[in-house]
């Protein structure tokens, strides 16, 4: 099972950033602990992915359009941009949306996304805890799909 972590503008300066909305771990520790998540559920290679620009966040989903699942913090971009969710719609990969901030307790701003509608499911407001919720979700879905495409 293969999944992309992407994230986008700004994340890759958690740890310094507002560490009191966004908490005290770097992108490269979340890395890590997803990595070990990973080793303790069957067969899922991961690949990582940060970009501050729009463009290469689409470039990135299109790059792994046969992998089997994405992990996705778009950032500020979650509520402006059309191009990601069209990404993510036109390689129909199964999609989970992270963020590390409770996006509905802060600005009005940040209360629409334009990610969810093309996404399984949303987590928010749990820091970078949600990421590894987001792979054992993805990791149960995705097998349970195996077993009942298998039948
Ligand atoms: C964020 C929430 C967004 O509103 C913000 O622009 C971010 C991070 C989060 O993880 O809480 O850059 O996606």
């Amino acid at each position: 099972m293969r999944i992309l972590v992407l994230n986008g503008p700004n994340l890759n300066l958690l740890g310094s950033r507002e560490p009191e909305i966004y908490g005290l771990e770097t992108l490269a520790d979340i890395e890590a602990l997803l990595r070990n998540e990973a080793a303790d559920l069957e067969d899922i290679e991961l690949a990582f992915v940060q970009s501050n620009h729009e463009g290469a966040l689409v470039d990135a989903i299109q790059e792994h359009r046969d992998w089997d699942g994405l992990i996705i913090n778009a950032g500020a971009l979650t509520h402006t941009s059309i191009a990601i969710p069209d990404a993510i719609s036109a390689v129909g990969i199964a999609t989970v949306e992270v963020h590390l901030s409770n996006v509905f307790a802060r600005e009005e701003f940040r209360h629409h996304s334009y990610i969810s509608p093309v996404a399984w499911g949303m987590i928010t407001g749990f820091g970078y805890r949600g990421y590894l919720v987001a792979l054992d979700l993805l990791h149960d879905l995705l097998s349970e799909q195996a077993e009942l495409e298998q039948e």
